[in-house]
């Protein structure tokens, strides 16, 4: 989640595609003399329509892929070295197979050595990342990061690894190595989302369906607020112990609670004065956004616009006020676009304490809400905001 890109969040949306496997290609050969052997993986970032808080209480998430992703290639290396390099730090390190690099927590190479380490790569590689995912944004660049690594070294060392364990792979990387312990929502669809489609994903069997989204009579505009909040992860794990907490309360009086997932509205009303209230509160919140998962579902089969707007804006409130993860700039941003014309809904997307929002809008008014709100936002924070439509989601894909 700490992986930082150089440049900075006003060019977000000018960047393109440049960092094409050819370009990845030709950096590899400066840096190593030559691309013999060496395969290109991308694994792409990631929008949340709906489900948030949700993937770690055994819950339901409804996410779809970014059209932004992070690209690694990779080769066995010479020696008993791992050799690895990031374009845009401009950084390259190398440390014996089998140890991680002498980096901190949450640094770009601390993900590489972690996805090395858990995936027990035994011989020596090179592998050199370049992305366009903006981190610390709640844009899963981190996932995108493990994905396209674990999809590089699986296709140069000949291991099958089903695409299940590798998120899971990743996810061990954040909790071990990054400090953050996230669900399985983010790895999940950076490497099995489908273009125009959203992913519900049933966190507890694991079982998905990608769900079309490709319908003309809307657009996804995401807005990233550019806030970062030191504490996010810290916040984030904290959130997750309320909800632990929360369950063995509930489970007093019902010892067969797996998780919060199995928790009713019914039981958390009937038990609702005995409980710490805050611990009340976020159980209520993942009940419920369970719950709007599938009414999001059944609108989006629907084409139930509006009825999906309103879903998001109930997230957004229940985000703010019960399971208090927002902040002033998300509130503010998710307000504008709610007043402006043709949103259907917005809401606050991923851990929350800054970030990005996502709106759902008529096609014909997305441009006009990613200017209304960006001179709003300097006006009110004095801080840019920078917003752009979602164009195609990606694939997780060997290129080369
Ligand atoms: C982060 C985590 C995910 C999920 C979201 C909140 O993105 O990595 O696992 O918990 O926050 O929905």
């Amino acid at each position: 989640m700490e992986w930082r890109f150089k440049h900075g969040a006003t060019e977000m949306s000018q960047i393109t595609h440049s960092h094409t496997s050819d370009a990845l290609l030709a950096t590899f050969a400066a840096w190593q003399g030559d691309t013999r052997g060496v395969r290109v993986a991308q694994a792409p970032g990631r929008v949340n329509v709906i489900g948030e808080h949700t993937d770690y209480n055994d819950g339901f998430v409804l996410p779809m892929t970014l059209d932004k992703a992070v690209y690694a290639a990779a080769r066995l290396g010479v020696g008993s070295r791992h050799r690895i390099r990031s374009v845009e730090f401009d950084q390259s390190l190398t440390f014996e197979v089998g140890t991680m690099p002498r980096t901190g927590r949450g640094h770009w190479a601390s993900y590489a050595g972690g996805m090395l380490l858990e995936m027990q790569v035994g011989a020596a590689v090179d592998l050199l990342i370049t992305g366009h995912v903006p981190q610390g944004a709640g844009l899963s660049s981190s996932a995108a990061l493990e994905m396209a690594i674990g999809l590089v070294l699986s296709t140069v060392l000949g291991m099958e690894v089903d695409p299940i364990t590798m998120a899971r792979t990743g996810q061990r990387v954040e909790h071990q190595y990054a400090g953050v312990t996230c669900g399985l929502m983010d790895q999940m669809v950076s490497r099995l989302g489908k273009s125009n489609h959203a992913l519900l994903l049933d966190c507890r069997s694991l079982g998905y369906t990608h769900v079309p989204l490709q319908d003309a009579a809307v657009k996804i505009v995401v807005i990233n607020s550019n806030v970062r909040r030191a504490l996010a992860s810290s916040k984030y794990n904290e959130r997750r112990s309320e909800c632990i907490q929360g369950l063995a309360c509930l489970q007093q009086w019902n010892p067969r609670l797996r998780a919060l997932r199995d928790v009713t509205l019914d039981l958390l009303g009937e038990f609702g004065s005995v409980m710490d209230p805050v611990l009340h509160s976020r159980a209520r919140h993942v009940v419920e956004e369970n719950a709007r998962v599938h009414a999001a579902v059944a609108a989006l089969r629907a084409g139930d616009w509006p009825q999906l707007g309103v879903l998001l804006a109930a997230s957004h409130e229940s985000l703010r006020r019960l399971y208090e993860v927002s902040c002033a700039e998300l509130d503010f941003l998710v307000e504008v676009a709610l007043a402006a014309p043709g949103v259907y809904g917005a809401r606050m997307m991923g851990g929350g304490f800054g970030g990005c929002t996502i709106s759902i809008v008529e096609p014909n008014r997305a441009e006009e809400l990613t200017k209304a709100v960006q001179a709003s936002y300097q006006r009110r924070f004095d801080r840019e905001t920078t917003a752009w439509i979602l164009e195609e989601g990606l694939e997780a894909a060997i290129l080369v």
